[in-house]
């Protein structure tokens, strides 16, 4: 179902905007299901790591993560789990569907596992994103990252696997995409994730007109490409340096429209 203009009018939210603010912030002022789709990429808890035994963040050990320069990512594991439980029921709320990315590494190994057990109604199923080959671990004995997960998660009661509110047909779409990394676009956020991945989200889960949020916005990608594809989008961004990489990102695709995605049948790239 397209959502037109004057339905946004109606709340007290702007859309195409990006809010500078928690995440949890934002969802709050949203009515249920006020999106159609979400696309995301949360924070993985890169610099909370294991020394002697225990966890502890990458300030207190010698590696220290480039990911980001304005951001810690470093929360405790409970606090992590806590996290992602309140903005996934919040995004159960808003949302028809959602598609969280996520990858496994030591600050989130424990906790996502766990999301995975109580959310196991919701998830109706798993992509992997294949990116082709790894960075070398940190360590002997760990296994080279090669994939992401994105969790398909809709709020609709119902037992199987069917996705009830996604746009593709039979045969159409696959639980791998094989796509390599986001490229880094700047020195200060390069935990970014390719405008491909977005862009194949978007197109099997929803239609033109319809409203996009990404409650990581990060450095845009998920706006600038929702753009691109004539949705509306929102986004929440904690920190006030990626908001403006994110609005200068997405300006500069206002009106340069390529056609690199103009292809309905890339949907299922394995
Ligand atoms: C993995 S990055 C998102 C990258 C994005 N997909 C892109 O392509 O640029 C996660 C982002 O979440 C932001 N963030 C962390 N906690 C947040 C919160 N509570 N609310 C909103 N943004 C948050 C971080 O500042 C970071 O930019």
């Amino acid at each position: 179902m397209k959502t037109n203009k004057k339905e946004f009018e109606k709340i007290a939210m702007e859309i195409n905007k990006l809010y500078n603010e928690n995440c949890l912030d934002t969802l709050k002022r949203m009515p249920d299901k006020f999106v159609d789709l979400v696309v995301t990429s949360p924070p993985y808890n890169m610099r909370t790591r294991i020394r002697n035994g225990e966890y502890t963040t990458r300030e207190k050990s010698e590696h220290f993560s480039k990911k980001y320069k304005h951001f810690s990512d470093d929360l405790p594991i409970d606090e992590f789990y806590l996290f992602h439980t309140e903005v996934l029921n919040e995004l159960l709320r808003v949302s028809k569907i959602i598609c969280y990315n996520f990858q496994i590494v030591t600050g989130s190994k424990e906790a996502f596992f766990k999301i995975i057990g109580d959310f196991n109604k919701d998830i109706k199923d798993i992509i992997i994103w294949d990116k082709g080959h790894g960075q070398p671990a940190m360590h002997g004995q760990v296994l080279n990252s090669c994939y992401e997960m994105i969790l398909i998660l809709e709020d609709d009661k119902k037992a199987g696997r069917a996705i009830q509110n996604a746009k593709f047909n039979r045969g159409e779409m696959n639980n791998i995409l094989r796509l390599g990394r986001g490229k880094s676009i700047s020195d200060v956020h390069s935990a970014i994730y390719p405008e491909m991945l977005a862009g194949e989200l978007i197109k099997a889960f929803s239609e033109k007109g319809n409203l996009i949020y990404d409650p990581f916005m990060g450095s845009g990608t998920t706006g600038m490409v929702a753009h691109k594809l004539d949705r509306n989008w929102i986004g929440s961004e904690i920190t006030e340096e990626y908001c403006k990489i994110a609005e200068a990102r997405i300006q500069s695709a206002v009106g340069l429209f390529s056609n690199f995605f103009s292809t309905e049948t890339s949907i299922g790239t394995e």
